[in-house]
């Protein structure tokens, strides 16, 4: 029948359209960084492995949740305690406050790879140079911490890191499609190629392949900020 026949080609033709270009969001895999500011191994992390992903097409599969809080406490009394004490606690907030009030990933993560560029060169103390940097607007992060917005997020931050299933033990603290990577967490692309069911896996994935055993065993060294190590 002529309108089987023009379904059937319809329906080739819409396929067409649904292929890679409009895969959609749902084949995107999760990635949630847990990390605070000050702690070295997640000034690493950031800047010499996860902002690689920004520029293999990583990026393109991948939903970053990005939760600067990491060994933080909040205390009975509702203020917040950081494990590099309170330049830690407010370079937290500042990012936060970044993520919100730059909620461009491209713009945010900018801001916060340039502060963490400045923690590894330990000139975190200039962090306010990365407004200049990076040419963004310092007005919304400013207003956000003065205002108790970014308290509130810290909080949200923190209520989100100790649900955490299974609870992180250290940081920086990688969650792939809500798996834990432990200490295989610099492989994160790895994991990342592999959950990935999608029609569209950046060129990147098909160099990666799953590690042995053998092989993590062999790159497993302990770059973490354990929870209790300088509170
Ligand atoms: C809240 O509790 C912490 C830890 O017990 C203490 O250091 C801090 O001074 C208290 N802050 C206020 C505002 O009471």
């Amino acid at each position: 029948m002529e309108f089987g026949r023009i379904f059937i080609v319809f329906f080739l033709f819409s396929s067409l359209f649904t292929s890679p270009a409009f895969a959609g969001d749902d084949a995107k895999v999760s990635l949630a960084l847990y990390y605070e500011s000050l702690c070295p191994y997640s000034a690493k992390f950031i800047v010499n492995h996860l902002a690689k992903i920004f520029n293999d097409g990583v990026i393109d599969i991948v939903d970053l949740d990005l939760i600067p809080y990491g060994n933080a406490r909040v205390e009975s009394n509702g203020t917040i305690t950081c494990q590099h004490g309170p330049n830690e606690c407010l370079l937290n907030t500042i990012e936060a406050c970044a993520i919100s009030a730059l909620p461009e990933l491209t713009e945010h993560f900018k801001f916060i790879y340039c502060v963490e560029n400045l923690v590894l060169k330990h000139k975190y103390r200039d962090w306010e140079s990365c407004f200049q940097e990076t040419g963004l607007n310092s007005e919304a992060v400013f207003d956000c911490y003065h205002n108790g917005n970014g308290k509130k997020l810290e909080l949200k931050y923190a209520a989100q890191t100790d649900a955490l299933q299974p609870p992180h033990k250290y940081v920086p603290w990688v969650v792939v499609n809500g798996q834990p990577l432990y200490e295989d967490y610099e492989d994160f692309e790895v994991y990342i190629c592999d959950a990935y069911k999608g029609d569209s896996p950046p060129r990147t994935c098909a160099g990666l392949t799953v590690l042995t055993t053998k092989e993590k065993e062999a790159s497993r060294v302990h770059h973490v900020s354990l929870i209790d190590e300088a509170l």
